[in-house]
């Protein structure tokens, strides 16, 4: 403080005392009117800095004000905080801006309401999801561009505890999950988050509760059925009863497979990788064509073209059950006298196969892409008939997938179909290794 004031002071005093000495030399007029002009000429000095200092706070970011003496230290220590305010503001702006550019990124639809439910900004995903756009739709209210009815009670309501579910405006075939988020001078944000995935599989779930109680009820009511029947007839023949058996047996072995196809769906999604092993795919395929031949009961005709003797890095106990649902199919969907062709071999392509071709119904494109959906059928009843559950492709697709394997379905209807297990080179042991290999063990 005394640096700033210690020049006026300073140049005041030493006015009086000239002032006063010259007073007391020469005269008290010549004094005082020497005092008075000095005085007049530094004030206006001080009148000239101060218009300058109101023209700069006017506009502060013109250059730097010059001066001298005190007003040099005043304009000085003003421009210093001025530098100081310009870097804080520069940083705010930064920080604004980086996360403004964070939340137009974010996943969730993000959209600022105000109090009056007017628009006053929004990000990509609020683009996207709801349909809205920043640039054509800011300044407009929200709920004459989401016209739904349900989205309006539930925003005039302004519980923010409350989650919405709606189908998204934006994005077709969408669900979006809305929450509102009160925010200072009343504002509100309005979050949308895609759920379309968490709604699938809920929705899944509830058709597979339904599609399991559905299958299990019929061979269930079946069994009911005869046990109520047997307790109305106390006196009945056991011989007569006993005729009955194989179509309660029936019913039985249709629950117990299904149980056991759902444990084994179940164990597959929750082992997260099979326990590898080499795989002997020719005894695999000989063994699949004895169980068709089997099956068939001399029905069909069954082929078995082995092209190579390559192995396969895989779970054995998955492979043959994924492959015998193939096998079974065909022989299962393939009328008397039809020709069943299993192969591992080579396709065109490269790629180590393992496919059932046969001669049967053949299956319509529309359903091709569903067969591996659980409880899928082309044709309930006649799957049913055959014994049926619908889950056998549904384990055949987890089980590729989890040898990175691909199925492919080809089918003319009237004229066959090929099922297709297509592995990657990754998991061949390819024909000519297998037999070096063989070779230096029977060497060793
Ligand atoms: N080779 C085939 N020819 C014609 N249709 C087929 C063939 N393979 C499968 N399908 C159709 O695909 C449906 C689904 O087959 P999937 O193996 O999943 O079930 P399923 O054979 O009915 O029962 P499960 O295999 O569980 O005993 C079958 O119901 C059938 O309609
Ligand atoms: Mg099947």
């Amino acid at each position: 403080m005394l640096a700033f004031w210690w020049r006026p002071l300073m140049i005041f005093l030493g006015l009086a005392l000239v002032s006063i000495a010259l007073a007391i030399a020469f005269s008290t007029t010549l004094g005082c009117a020497f005092f008075s002009a000095v005085l007049f000429v530094y004030l206006l000095y001080h009148i000239y800095h101060l218009h300058k200092l109101s023209n700069w706070l006017a506009a502060p970011v013109d250059a730097l004000l010059q001066g001298d003496g005190a007003w040099g230290d005043v304009f000085y220590r003003l421009a210093k905080l001025l530098r100081g305010q310009q870097a804080e503001q520069q940083k705010a702006l930064a920080d604004l801006e980086q996360m403004h550019e964070a939340t137009r990124h974010l996943p969730d639809g993000v959209v600022i309401l105000d109090d009056d439910n007017r628009i006053n900004w929004l990000n990509d995903a609020a683009e996207h999801l709801l349909g809205l756009s920043q640039n054509r739709d800011a300044g407009q209210f929200v709920l004459y561009l989401m016209r739904n009815s349900r989205f309006s009670e539930w925003l005039h309501q302004e519980d923010f505890t409350r989650r919405l579910t709606i189908e998204a405006s934006g994005a077709r075939g969408k669900t979006v999950s809305l929450q509102l988020i009160s925010l200072p001078r009343e504002q509100k944000m309005l979050v949308a988050r895609d759920i379309t995935d968490i709604a699938r599989v809920d929705t899944m779930r509830r058709d597979f509760v339904a599609n399991v109680s559905h299958e299990l009820r019929t061979p269930i009511t079946v069994i009911v059925g005869f046990l109520e029947a047997f307790e109305d007839m106390p006196d009945a023949d056991p011989a007569q009863l006993r005729k009955h058996i194989p179509l309660m047996r029936a019913q039985s072995d249709r629950i117990r497979r299904l149980v056991d196809d759902l444990l084994t769906l179940a164990r597959l999604e929750s082992e997260p990788e099979t326990k590898d092993e080499t795989v002997d795919m020719v005894s695999l395929a000989q063994r699949l064509a004895r169980e068709a031949e089997s099956l068939s009961q001399g029905k069909h005709q069954i082929e078995l073209k082995l092209d190579n003797q390559a192995r396969l890095i895989g779970n054995s106990q998955e492979l043959y059950s994924a492959l015998a649902n193939l096998v079974s199919n065909a022989v299962r969907y393939t009328p008397a006298n039809g020709l069943i062709r299993i192969k591992w071999g080579l396709l065109e392509t490269g790629e180590q196969t393992f496919s059932v071709q046969d001669s049967g119904e053949g299956i319509d494109p529309q359903h091709i892409p569903r067969l591996t959906e659980r409880f899928y059928r082309v044709d309930q009843g006649r799957s049913r008939a055959t014994g049926g559950t619908g889950l056998g492709l549904a384990i055949v697709k987890h089980v590729l997938q989890r040898h990175q394997a691909k199925l492919r379905v080809e089918s003319t209807v009237g004229k066959g179909s090929t099922f297709s297990a297509v592995f990657p080179t990754e998991r061949v042991i390819p024909e000519i290794a297998s037999t070096l290999e063989s070779e230096s063990e029977s060497a060793a």
